[in-house]
């Protein structure tokens, strides 16, 4: 059985169930979800392998092959037509064109489940996907239920990476108009015991770990590889648990009454669904979806505890972010261009500006050494790679506003984070693209020779289309110096 059989056998049935990595119905075997491709604009779906199984990541890569690919459209396996797409500008706009969320990138999150490859949805500030004309989830005070299996290393403090029930006009109409899984950093509201992240639930204008609205030590900091986070809601009665979604059982971090801040009991839930966002459209949180759902009824312990082995037994695990030209810690490299007509510059920097210069054998030192650069383990992510100046000890190539500088390393999270990139194979055919680890639909992007991280026609001037899969293309050689 799949997690949804399992919660209609306890009378609790799913009412939405999305998942770009498996199917959540022991018979289902429509579509996961959509992807669109950079090359041509056109859409395909990606079902499972048979029913019930593993997402068909490979009809997705047959399909995203040499240009990039977008997951448009997560669909709802409940039968409901609950489906989820890009969010909308609310109280916060989203940045792409009309104030709309970004979408994530089609291959930012991969695992394998039991060795099969699949995607999850990697969300990066900016992303969101949102339902605001959802049938069948709760409204007002009724009862319901959810988990979400989240990457529990991937998280920020930024408002607020939730997925769940929220508002229908993408507003935030106040206190207990949201009921949605929150996982991160943010302590503006609550906050738990460490420094966090923390499983919270998002009541609107309140993230809460507990009854009280401030720290609750009671919910601990977890950060499982592959999280499971559930919440559950009623008449004056809610809770939250989290697990290791790849072994063991479940913890409940709070079962008991509903918050005692005015207009959270009872609640005024409204029964759109969000992935990645605040009810209100906060677009700053960052995080990983893999699966979730949301029942009609507050689910028994026992159901959620047979959920949990079901998803133990689906074998989550990871596997390689990179695909391009091996790299090595400790190796020199260089980063030549493969844009015809362009093709003799390297990757360089003059001073923090990161840019692309003609160099070549006889070329003096100084620039010979501000074209190489030396491949560190990644300071965000040792999945990843950093790339340290060659002539400029412990400054790294980041992104900062999607332009990529050099920069000393102050050792926060956003710098080691925004210095993090994965070597995947070159989207022109050569060498490796250079994606960033935290925004997946971004790689670097020479455009008038100066260096960004480029998503494929995407709202900059040096996201342009025209050109993108050769300038985000470098044949990766030896360094100069
Ligand atoms: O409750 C926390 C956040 O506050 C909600 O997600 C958002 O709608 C509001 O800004
Ligand atoms: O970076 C050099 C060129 O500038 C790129 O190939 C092109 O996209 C832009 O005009």
């Amino acid at each position: 059985a799949g997690p949804c059989d399992l919660y209609s056998a306890g009378g609790t049935p799913c009412i939405a169930a999305h998942s770009t990595t498996r199917a959540l119905y022991n018979a289902f075997s429509g579509s996961l979800y959509q992807v669109k491709r950079g090359s041509d604009n056109t859409t395909t779906n990606i079902a499972p392998l048979s029913a019930g199984g593993v997402a068909n990541a490979a009809a997705q890569d047959t399909f995203c092959a040499s240009t990039t690919c977008l997951i448009t459209i997560i669909y709802d396996q409940s039968g409901k037509g609950n489906h989820l797409t890009q969010a909308p500008p609310g109280g916060f706009r989203g940045p792409e064109s009309n104030g709309y969320d970004n979408l994530a990138s089609a291959t930012g999150a991969p695992v394998t489940l039991n060795g099969k490859k699949a995607y999850g949805v990697f969300v990066s500030p900016g992303t969101g996907y949102r339902n605001n004309k959802v049938s069948g989830s709760a409204v007002g005070d009724a009862a319901e239920g959810m988990y979400a299996i989240f990457d529990g290393t991937h998280f920020n403090g930024g408002c607020c990476f939730d997925y769940g029930n929220a508002e229908t006009n993408s507003l935030d109409t106040g206190n207990g108009h949201m009921e949605a899984l929150y996982f991160g950093t943010n302590s503006a509201w609550g906050s738990g015991s460490g420094n966090g992240p923390w499983i919270m639930a998002d009541l609107e204008n309140g993230l809460f770990s507990g009854q009280g609205s401030k720290q609750n030590p009671a919910d601990p900091t977890v950060t499982h590889r592959f999280l499971t986070s559930v919440l559950k809601g009623g008449p004056n009665k809610w809770a939250i648990k989290g697990g290791n979604a790849a072994s063991g059982s479940l913890s409940t971090y709070y079962s008991g009454a509903r918050p005692t801040a005015a207009g959270y009991n009872p609640m005024s839930k409204e029964g759109a669904i969000i992935l990645g966002i605040g009810g209100d459209n906060s677009v700053s949180a960052q995080g990983t979806f893999y699966e979730g759902v949301m029942t009609s009824g507050y689910p028994s312990d026992d159901v959620e505890n047979s959920v949990q082995a079901n998803i133990v037994a689906a074998k989550y695990a990871t596997t390689s972010l990179n695909s391009g030209t091996a790299l090595t810690a400790g190796q020199s490299i260089s980063l030549r261009v493969t844009t015809s007509g362009y093709d003799t510059r390297y990757l360089a920097h003059t001073g923090a500006t990161v840019n692309t210069q003609v160099v070549t054998s006889s070329s003096a030192t100084s620039l010979k050494q501000q074209a190489s650069w030396i491949v560190r383990t990644g300071l965000g992510n040792s999945a990843c790679w950093s790339f340290e100046s060659k002539d400029t000890a412990g400054s790294y190539l980041r992104h900062y506003d999607f332009v990529l500088q050099l920069a000393a390393n102050d050792n926060s999270k956003e710098f080691k984070e925004d210095a993090t990139f994965c070597s995947i194979a070159g989207i022109n055919g050569q060498g490796s693209s250079i994606r960033a680890w935290g925004y997946p639909t971004r790689y670097f992007r020479h455009y008038a020779n100066v260096v960004y991280i480029g998503s494929n026609g995407g709202v900059h001037t040096f996201d342009a289309a025209s050109g993108f899969n050769a300038d985000v293309t470098w044949a990766v050689g030896s360094s100069f110096a």
